[in-house]
């Protein structure tokens, strides 16, 4: 097996190789004047299963999609025999159904063109919903890099925190984490408004005064969750209180806003490469091709 650096996720790629020992295909990439992908695998893929490692996040989230279609693509017309997309953050995964009447299933259709263009196997990482990957046209698996996050917060002295989702469909999340923390854990109720996207927090019965508190989550964008999740913990007394999330997207000034609302750090991981990628995936991802190897 060899595995491919996509343009996106080459850091990511090259430590997956170190870790796994598998030879890495550079990748030579360029966006024409007219805003269109080109890639080139840089060395032969003949005979060989591949993993191709490209994360899709925001921001162009399509055109970071279509050369992952089109890696797939040269790969197989280079004589690669199974190709593995390793996708840590997999754009339109929220829309994993239909919320209102004439929409569509957006990861479902990437899905489906994925597919079309060569990929065989498809591994990513907290998946906003591990349900969507059912529905794909291939062999799909989602791994948890929380623990990889439990342990950051660990190797910084805040064992026993008290772990917070901000609504109870992330408490998975809340409690893989509890598991290497060992303090308590508790969620927020959120509801969302499916029209204006508007949410409402609450927090009842937390015991949460005098402690750090770490909030954990899968996504953080706009960082509306977690600026309203802290409020509520400050209102109630927590001591300190940090962030962790599997794909930190922090979409314009989502960081200052976190931290304004008195979060004393944003840990997030090479999913979304930037400036809270503090926990590499490739750890996660090493272990799993080794299984498969
Ligand atoms: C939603 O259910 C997700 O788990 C996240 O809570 C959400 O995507 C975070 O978005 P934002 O940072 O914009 O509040």
């Amino acid at each position: 097996m060899k595995i491919i650096s996509g343009p996106t996720s080459k850091d990511l790629a090259q430590a997956i190789s170190t870790q796994t020992g598998l030879s890495n295909v550079p990748v030579i990439s360029k966006v024409f004047p007219d805003g269109e992908s080109y890639v080139r695998l840089d060395a032969s893929v003949q005979g060989e299963d591949v993993a191709i490692v490209q994360t899709t996040c925001p921001p162009g989230q399509d055109g970071k999609l279509f050369q992952l279609a089109f890696l797939a693509d040269s790969a197989k017309r280079a004589g690669a025999k199974k190709v593995i997309a390793i996708v840590p953050y997999l754009a339109y995964a929220r829309q994993d159904k239909m919320f209102l009447s004439g929409e569509g299933i957006s990861v479902e259709t990437v899905a489906r063109m994925l597919k079309a263009a060569g990929i065989d196997e498809f591994l990513t990482v907290n998946i906003h919903s591990e349900h969507t990957l059912g529905q794909f046209p291939f062999p799909a698996k989602t791994l948890s890099a929380i623990p990889l996050i439990a342990e950051y917060f660990v190797k910084k002295g805040y064992r026993g925190s008290f772990v917070l989702s901000p609504d109870k469909g992330a408490m998975y999340i809340a409690k893989q984490a509890q598991a290497i923390l060992g303090g308590d854990v508790g969620y927020l109720n959120k509801t969302r408004d499916r029209y204006s996207g508007q949410t409402v927090q609450t927090g009842e019965g937390l015991n949460v005064k005098d402690q750090n508190v770490i909030v954990l989550d899968d996504i953080i964008s706009t960082g509306g969750t977690i600026v309203g999740a802290a409020k509520i913990l400050r209102e109630q007394g927590a001591k300190h209180v940090f962030c962790g999330c599997v794909h930190g997207l922090l979409i314009g000034d989502a960081e200052k806003r976190i931290l304004d609302a008195g979060v004393e750090e944003i840990v997030g991981t090479d999913s979304v490469p930037g400036n809270v990628s503090k926990v590499s995936l490739a750890p996660l991802f090493s272990q799993s091709l080794k299984g498969a190897i």
